[in-house]
């Protein structure tokens, strides 16, 4: 019998129209264009504005984007997943909301938080439910409004981040195409580098927390730079080396869109050239859960069945993992 494969089959975005431009961001806090570009390598980002508009907007959208794309029935649809660290709200899932805004009936769903790593870690999650047999559509929605968690007095955070949706397809195949290996990791030491310090069950929000900018995202950066450097290079070389695959059989790295030293820096420890580099980080920024989707979405045209490809990730947490996956479709 056939091996199944987990495979992507389609993929949909949806990216708010606002352009937060490095210049607009020179006249929120002491920075400028060149700072952001020499060490950031970010252009612009997307943020999503409009009363009562939230991450299950979003990732509903992205959902039905994908629906439409791929021709797919919002009923068939047996599971959906949400990577995301920007839920509506605590409870419930913003998987729930999403699959009632996208009017998905016929699926259970709930979020998974790995931060940047959130889709690699829902991917490997959706394989094991294809892989069974028991499961045929399963969504993956990363969604991030990112723009609801970072300070925009703090110089050191508010250029990086983004608000976007991306979405997969992920469905059987026995043409052995799809998932082929996965290594996931965390390491919760990391949590004290990067972290929203308030306003769950450690410290629940209070006149105080509000008034200390705890409700945030905090970061080190240098420390999280040093790990996000390490720690993704090593996991993407240590995946090729266990399939005994090399620079040359890849035809894509797709890594996590958080700096482009840090895209740089992957690349040439795998021994990759730019060219074979899916990078967006100059147009999105670091949209968290959503960068690695995003890619595929950006750069789909491009991509060719049987087309071998290195995800790559590093978030909060700390998470990281590299995925291995042969392209399963041509588009016209
Ligand atoms: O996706 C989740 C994982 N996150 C990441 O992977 C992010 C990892 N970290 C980074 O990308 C980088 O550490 C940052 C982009 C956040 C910061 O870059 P850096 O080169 O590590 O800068 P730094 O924090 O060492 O700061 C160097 C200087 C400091 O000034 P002094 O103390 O040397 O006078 C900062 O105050 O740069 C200053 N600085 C800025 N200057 C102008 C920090 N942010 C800015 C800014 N504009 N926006």
């Amino acid at each position: 019998m056939a091996i199944i494969r987990a495979a992507i089959t389609g993929v949909g975005a949806f990216l708010p129209e606002y352009r937060l431009t490095n210049d607009e961001i020179s006249t929120m806090v002491d920075t400028s264009d060149e700072w952001i570009m020499q060490r950031i390598g970010i252009k612009e980002r997307r943020i999503l504005k409009g009363e009562g508009l939230a991450t299950s907007d979003m990732g509903a959208w992205a959902v039905e984007d994908l629906l439409r794309k791929t021709g797919t029935l919002a009923d068939e649809i047996d599971m959906l997943i949400c990577a995301t660290i920007t839920p509506d709200m605590s409870l419930p899932a913003t998987a729930n909301i999403i699959a009632d805004k996208a009017n998905i009936h016929n699926a259970w769903s709930f979020d998974l938080n790995a931060a940047c790593s959130g889709f690699l870690f829902s991917l490997a999650t959706a394989t094991q439910f294809i892989e069974s047999g028991r499961y045929k559509k399963v969504v993956i929605v990363a969604a991030e409004k990112m723009s609801s968690i970072i300070n925009y007095k703090d110089r050191s955070t508010c250029p990086l981040f983004g608000d976007a949706a991306a979405a997969v397809l992920i469905e059987p195949n026995t043409e052995d195409l799809g998932v082929y290996d996965y290594i996931n990791r965390v390491d919760g030491l990391g949590r004290h580098h990067l972290q929203i310090k308030a306003g769950g069950s450690l410290k629940p929000a209070s006149q105080e927390t509000v008034a200390n900018e705890e409700h945030f995202l905090y970061q080190e950066g240098q420390a999280v730079f040093k790990a996000a450097v390490s720690s993704m290079a090593d996991i993407a070389v240590e995946i090729m080396d266990k399939n005994n695959i090399t620079s040359d059989d890849i035809a894509w790295l797709v890594p996590h869109q958080a700096n482009m030293r840090i895209i740089e820096a992957t690349a040439k420890r795998m021994k990759i050239s730019k060219e074979k580099v899916m990078i967006n980080i100059q147009k999105y920024g670091n949209t968290t859960a959503a960068t690695v989707p995003l890619c595929l979405w950006d750069y789909e045209k491009q991509l060719k069945k049987g087309d071998n490809i290195i995800l790559a990730a590093f978030g909060a947490g700390f998470t990281w993992g590299s995925t291995y996956l042969k392209w399963a479709y041509d588009t016209e």
